[in-house]
């Protein structure tokens, strides 16, 4: 059921957000049940979820096929969290459009996805979103240098795209930390940063501590047997201390 929720503006438009000193959070709806769809999604408005973390894989950049266009388009009608649109495909700038981003929305496409980045994350600002570059783990910081009027958001992947249930890479940890200390330099301290992959408690507190802004809560944090979603989320929340 569709709800108003406060503190929906906590990561949009740079209200709140890096400025507040507040992490955000961004449940993977990859890990959610279906057949509870709503009820989890109530959940999620209750115990204030920033975003709604959608990955669409596309079978060729990553080996895994999930959400689409028609899920996208629904999941926008059944809550009013804005999404967070993770497109794991290649050459994004064909496949942006499907999805017609919306206003305050985060969109991220991958740096090794596409020659033209900066093109695509254009097309993502002139649709009012937010656009997001995602690095995987073995790309360096530096491919940012030349995107960093182009972007909101850095998405660093610390696992290898394309499942739930991995193992963290730890190298990632350094990265996160490398990145920000990068963008401060750089006069960007508003840039966000976005953690994926393995964000348990116990790695949540080692990225926050290294600088990242979203986390993307997925069967490590959120979705486990036998536990309420909204609990653990707020649980999340609490452990972070912030
Ligand atoms: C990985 C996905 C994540 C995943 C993370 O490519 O982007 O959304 O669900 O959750 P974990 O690693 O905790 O299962
Ligand atoms: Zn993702």
């Amino acid at each position: 059921m569709k709800r108003p929720r406060e503190g929906r503006d906590a990561g949009v438009g740079g209200v709140g957000g890096r400025a507040a000193g507040r992490i955000q959070l961004a449940p993977s709806m990859m890990c959610a049940d279906i057949s509870r769809i709503s009820e989890t999604l109530d959940a999620f408005a209750r115990s204030g979820a920033d975003w709604l973390h959608v990955d669409v894989m596309d079978g060729a950049f990553v080996p895994n096929i999930q959400l689409g266009v028609d899920y996208v388009k629904q999941l926008r009608g059944l809550s009013d969290i804005p999404l967070d649109l993770h497109l794991m495909v290649h050459e994004p700038g064909d496949k942006v459009d499907w999805f017609d981003p919306q206003p305050g929305e985060y969109v991220s496409i991958h740096y090794e996805a596409t020659p033209h980045p900066q093109r695509v994350l254009d097309t993502i600002r002139n649709k009012g979103a937010r656009p997001m570059i995602a690095l995987n783990p073995a790309t360096p910081i530096a491919s940012v240098g030349y995107l960093l009027g182009d972007i909101d958001a850095v998405l660093i992947m610390t696992v290898n795209p394309g499942y739930a249930g991995q193992s963290l890479i730890p190298s990632t940890l350094g990265k996160i930390a490398e990145l920000r200390a990068y963008l401060d330099e750089h006069g960007k301290p508003d840039i966000e940063i976005e953690v994926d992959g393995n964000v348990s408690v116990a790695n949540g507190l080692k990225m926050k501590e290294a600088g990242a802004d979203i986390f993307v809560l997925g069967s490590s944090a959120i979705f486990k047997d036998g536990v309420s979603v909204g609990d653990a989320l707020s649980d999340f929340r609490a452990a972070m201390g912030r």
